[in-house]
């Protein structure tokens, strides 16, 4: 099983979803460590209350951003960490941490990239009238938002919609596309290949491509 780390920054509803999916037996995939930018992240209890280990540093202690980057990749080092997955983590992640974790670092964004990245995403979709919006999960390059799509889920934008009860409908999604995206990593069922994500697909990954 490979050994995998949840980066977060917030409460961490992907992160549980997550450890909910690695605890069930033959999953590829074991969670070993909760990781925080922020020592008061609401997920670093719940992670803690399920057994994982939970550990933090504050981005704020550390000169520059590729000096944090440093810092993390040496708490995912001393782990034997073999995969990440950022969840809701709100930091740019440095190019020097994107190239040494390529194929191996996976996050999840809250549109149908590749339109709206960055923030806001919800609001924006309302804002552009779209009627389709969802959530991605990708690979980490060092273009923010920009690398190979693993797995995508699409939402209904509905008539009188506010950002939150978008979100919340996305959010659903992304609960059940990130466990399935990072089981086909795991399992070495998609690869990171140039530019693309490859996938070797069977029945049961399906539904997380539609
Ligand atoms: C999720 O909606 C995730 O897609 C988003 O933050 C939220 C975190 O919620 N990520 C981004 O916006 C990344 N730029 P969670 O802490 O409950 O998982």
């Amino acid at each position: 099983r490979r050994r995998t780390a949840i980066l977060i920054s917030g409460r961490g509803s992907n992160m549980e979803a997550l450890l909910r999916a690695t605890a069930a037996p033959g999953f590829p995939a074991e969670a070993v460590l909760v990781f925080s930018n922020r020592v008061d992240a609401g997920g670093l209890d719940i992670a803690r209350a399920a057994g994982v280990e939970a550990a933090s540093l504050s981005h704020r202690d550390y000169p520059s951003r590729e000096a944090f980057d440093r810092a993390v990749d040496a708490v995912l080092v001393a782990r034997g960490i073999d995969l990440v997955c950022l969840a809701g983590f709100m930091r740019v992640v440095s190019p020097w941490l994107c190239e040494r974790w390529l194929g191996r670092m996976i996050s999840i964004h809250p549109a149908l990239l590749p339109a709206f990245k960055g923030l806001d995403t919800h609001a924006r979709a309302l804002d552009e009238g779209v009627k389709i919006h969802g959530a991605s999960v990708h690979y980490v390059v060092p273009e923010l938002d920009a690398g190979p799509i693993i797995a995508q889920a699409a939402v209904p934008v509905l008539d009188g919609d506010t950002p939150d009860a978008l979100a919340a409908r996305v959010l659903r999604q992304e609960h059940i596309i990130y466990p399935r995206a990072l089981a086909m990593v795991a399992s070495g069922r998609v690869r990171l290949e140039g530019a693309r994500a490859v996938s070797r697909l069977d029945t049961s990954d399906s539904a997380a491509l539609t």
